[in-house]
């Protein structure tokens, strides 16, 4: 097996290579002058087993997986490891004549390579539009390591109560709470426009109480510093903030501060300075599960 890091996940697909102390092969990623993105694979995948990791949080990142995927043709078998699949938001026509923006990316995705054999997503926005993919996808599910996180925080587990910000959290929340013996809460929220959202509370005491408010994605942050607001308004003690998915758009980190957020948490699905839990080994351990049962 080699592994074949994207433009978005370079990091995580380094990780992921030193799990499974594999090779890490090194691509180059450039632009032509009229901006059109140029990918090469440098490093030798023919006849193996190349596991190409790549997240698509933009236009760019699709290009750039179709175009690795394109690139690993002479390899024996192509696994597609996508942490974070993109444009999972627009998994229904909401009015005549849209685009259902994920079965568009999942069929091009599933026919981007002949090789193309296993696609792994990591907690996607709904299990449903995964029947959108020609090829056998997995879904990965990050809560537990989440959960972990939290519990190994110093906070008393007694003194933590688990929010989830909408019925769509409420899974992930959970997940996250369940193993631990943790409170949880379910919130009403209503989307009024796409960065700003109304929240209404539910009826569990939260008072003095630790608050980590969990997430799929966070994106501008609307839905977690409304969140935040509705629980000071009900006194709680210091609220933290996971999500497996940060993309944390516009001015999100502020947002979400400015409302009280003590703490960011989130997943290496999308990498950045908040990528406090990583998705390495959950992937590694799928990939060698995955070569042993064939
Ligand atoms: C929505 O259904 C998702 O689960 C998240 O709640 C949403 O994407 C968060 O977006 P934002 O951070 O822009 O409020």
């Amino acid at each position: 097996m080699k592994i074949v890091p994207g433009t978005a996940s370079q990091a995580l697909g380094a990780r992921i290579a030193a799990e499974l102390s594999c090779e890490l092969v090194a691509c180059e990623f450039k632009r032509f002058p009229d901006g059109e993105l140029y990918t090469r694979i440098t490093g030798d995948v023919e006849g193996e087993h190349a596991v190409i990791v790549q997240s698509i949080r933009s236009d760019s990142d699709l290009v750039a997986l179709l175009q690795l995927l394109d690139a690993a043709e002479d390899a024996s078998k192509i696994t597609a490891v996508i942490p974070y699949l993109g444009y999972a938001r627009q998994d229904k026509r909401f009015k005549p004549g849209e685009a259902v923006s994920i079965r568009a990316i999942a069929r091009s995705i599933s026919y981007g390579a002949p090789a193309l054999d296993t696609v792994y997503v990591v907690n996607v926005h709904d299990h449903a539009e995964l029947r959108y993919f020609q090829v056998a996808v997995h879904e990965l599910d990050a809560s537990p390591l989440i959960g972990n996180y939290i519990m190994n925080m110093g906070i008393e587990p007694a003194s933590v109560v688990v929010i989830a910000p909408d019925e769509g959290a409420a899974e992930l929340a959970r997940a996250v709470a369940a193993p631990y013996g943790l409170d949880y809460e379910v919130m009403e929220k209503k989307r009024l426009t796409g960065e700003e959202v109304e929240i209404k509370p539910k009826e569990l005491s939260i008072d003095g109480k630790n608050i980590v408010i969990v997430d799929d994605i966070i994106s501008t942050g609307g839905t977690i510093a409304e969140a935040t607001k509705r629980m000071r308004e009900r006194n709680a003690g210091d609220i933290y903030v996971a999500c497996v998915h940060g993309l944390f758009v516009q001015n999100a980190i502020l947002r979400m501060l400015h409302a009280g957020v003590k703490e960011i948490i989130s997943t290496d699905t999308v990498e950045s300075v908040f990528s406090r839990v990583s998705i390495a080994e959950l992937v590694a351990k799928e990939l060698e599960r995955g070569v042993e049962v064939q």
